[in-house]
This record gives C-alpha cells, structure tokens and sequence, in this order.
C-alpha cells in the first residue's frame, strides 16, 4: 500500500518534505492519484476543468494560437502539457485552420489513454524538446509537488510529513536553504503562524519550458494569484484535495486516493518566465477569453437563442442555452473566469 511505503521511508530518512510527499501521492507509479486509477478530469471523476465545461474553451485558445502562427510563422506546433481527457486540443484542434501538428505530455497513464482515443494525430511523447508554437498547460501547475513553510517571528519553519500511530502528521523542521530563498522572494505578506506553499518545482518547470520555446508563446491557466493577493488565503495555506466535485479529506489521510492541488502563486509563475527570457502577460481567464472572442461568441449565442424561441425552434432554443451555460460558465467572474492567465511569449 502507498501508505505503507511512506511510512516506511519517513522510519529510514526521518520526516519528507511535503513536496515528496505530493511526488509520491500523486505521481508514484505503483499507487499515485494520477498514475494509477481512472481519469480524474471528468464529470464522472474527481473535478471538472474549463475543457470539461465546453468545447467553447479550446476553439477560444485556437483564436490565440492562430495568431501566434500569423505572429511567428512556419514550423508551428500544439503541445499541451497534462492534457487529461484531451478535450482541450480535441476542441483546439478542430477549431484551427489549417491544423498544426500536435504533441501532447502527460504522466498520467489514464489520461494518455483517453488523449490516444480523442486525438488520434498528436502524438504523446515523454518530455519535450525544442518547440516552435503554442505549449499549452491547463490546470497543472497546481498539482505540481512543492514544501511548505510556516512563518513563526521572523523565521520560517518547514512543515514535513513525519509517521504517529495515528496517522501521517506535518512538523516543523529546519527549512533547506532554497526552500527559504523562495519563501523570503515570494511569500508576499504572511500573518504570523501562517503556511506559504513554496512551489519551487513550478518555477523550475516554467524556466525549463520557456527555454525549450524557440518562438511562439507558452500558455499557463490555472486557479491562483499574485503573491500579494493571495495574503488573505495565507491563514491556513491553500493546499486542499477534491473528490466527486466536492472539497475532500485532509491531504495527509488518504495518499493516493485524492487529488492534492493549492492555489499558484503567479508573482513565482511570472518571475520564472521573465528569467528564462520570455515576455509576459499576466491576466484573468475572463478577460484573456473575452480578448479572444467568447464574448462576442455568448451574445451571438443569447441571440440566436431569441431568433430559436421567436421560430418555435425548441429543440435549437435548448442545445443554444445550453451552450450560452457553457460560455457564462466559462467567464463567471466568481468561478472559472476568476482564474489567471499567463502568456509567455518568445
Ligand atoms: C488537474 S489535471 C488537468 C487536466 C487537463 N489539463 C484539464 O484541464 O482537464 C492535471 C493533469 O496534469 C498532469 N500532470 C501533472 N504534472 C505534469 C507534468 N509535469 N507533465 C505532464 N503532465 C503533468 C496530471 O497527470 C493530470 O492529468
């Protein structure tokens, strides 16, 4: 059982930074969250995602992407990264015109499954080299392990997972030294006593994929904020786990059996990106969506609606306010539309 290996290297080593513990709930072969089991991005699974939602999400980025290729021309690619059910490129894909050669990178054996049997043309690789184009990332740099510190006086303390007979707790340890530079530079305000996720392995893989990119842009969406922002969140820390579209149980208790996810801290996010090079924009989900059209695509929905009702078309008028659910959904200021954009360009 997983549980019975991290108990097991917690009794050799001694307590494990939270973000090994993350490594191993989530992404250990032999029992992690994503690498075993079924698909977790679905309405049968544990949460549902923007690409869930509607199909409206990916022919919105295909506007953004077929842009980039006007911006920086041939050889162009799609790549997403942790691209789940495949319905984001599926929907990228079919709106972009003509089409783009697609790669697709995801540890999660299920989800490459079901990007293999949506996607049939791209092509799923193990990492990535260098690109030309868009590299896409939806929803997955909040499941990116990373420690956690709290603030006690003037010092931070790391919280690792140590093993009690009851269970797997967190205690406060001495904090390793890169773990501390990444708190002091992007903690932002922390009341004292609260717990800051230091999301290190995010930064790096950001740097490393804005490298990778030759031209074109990188685009990062997920829940989160600035450092600042986030202040009012920083009581307790942001670490929280789902299940069944619902809050779930403590991330300590059931490893394996839950999604484990926080909310990013996007001043790291656009640091990272700036260092290796890139130029960034940083905005909300609704006003990048609206940028590229859904806007406009919802009022000629509400429209169309109108002209189905007046014809006595109601079979039209219920998929069309369907589709309008989907696009308010997508841009509700409180929900998705609340998430944060990153565009990295190169
Ligand atoms: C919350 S799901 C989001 C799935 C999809 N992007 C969506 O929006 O529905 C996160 C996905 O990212 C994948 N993932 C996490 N870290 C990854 C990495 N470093 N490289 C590739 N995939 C990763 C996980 O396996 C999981 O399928």
């Amino acid at each position: 059982m997983l549980l019975d290996r991290i108990v097991e290297e917690i009794h050799s080593g001694g307590p494990i930074g939270f973000d090994r513990f993350m490594e191993i709930a989530l992404y250990d072969p032999g029992g992690g969250y994503f690498a075993t089991g079924t698909l977790r991005s679905d309405r049968a699974g544990d949460f549902l995602t923007s690409p869930e939602v509607s199909p409206m999400f990916g022919e919105t980025i295909a506007r953004f992407v077929a842009a980039e290729r006007g911006r920086v021309g041939v050889p162009f690619s799609v790549v997403e990264m942790g691209g789940g059910s495949g319905s984001l490129l599926r929907a990228l894909l079919d709106a972009l015109d003509p089409r783009a050669p697609a790669f697709a990178v995801e540890r999660s054996k299920a989800a490459q499954a079901s990007i293999s049997a949506t996607v049939p043309e791209a092509e799923i690789i193990d990492e990535l080299s260098d690109v030309r184009g868009v590299i896409v990332a939806n929803e997955v740099l909040d499941n990116m392990p990373a420690a956690l510190v709290v603030r006690r006086g003037s010092e931070w303390w790391e919280r690792r997972v140590a093993g009690t007979e009851s269970g797997l707790v967190l205690v406060e340890t001495e904090p390793r030294p890169d773990v501390v530079v990444w708190a002091d530079r992007f903690a932002g305000p922390i009341p004292e006593g609260g717990q800051v996720e230091v999301q290190l392995q995010a930064g790096t893989w950001v740097r490393c994929h804005v490298e990778l990119l030759q031209a074109g842009a990188m685009l990062l969406i997920d829940y989160g904020d600035s450092a600042e922002n986030l202040e009012n969140r920083r009581s307790e820390g942001t670490v929280r786990t789902y299940r069944k579209h619902h809050l779930g149980p403590d991330p300590l208790a059931e490893p394996g059996a839950t999604d484990i996810t926080m909310d990013v801290n996007f001043s790291a996010v656009v640091a990272a990106a700036e260092d290796a090079g890139a130029g960034v924009e940083f905005l909300r989900q609704d006003d990048f969506l609206n940028e590229w059209g859904l806007g406009e695509r919802l009022a000629a929905l509400r429209h169309d609606v109108v002209v189905a009702a007046r014809d006595g078309r109601t079979m039209d008028q219920l998929k069309l306010k369907n589709r309008v659910i989907e696009a308010e959904t997508l841009l509700h200021p409180r929900g998705l539309g609340d998430f944060r954009v990153v565009v990295c360009r190169k």
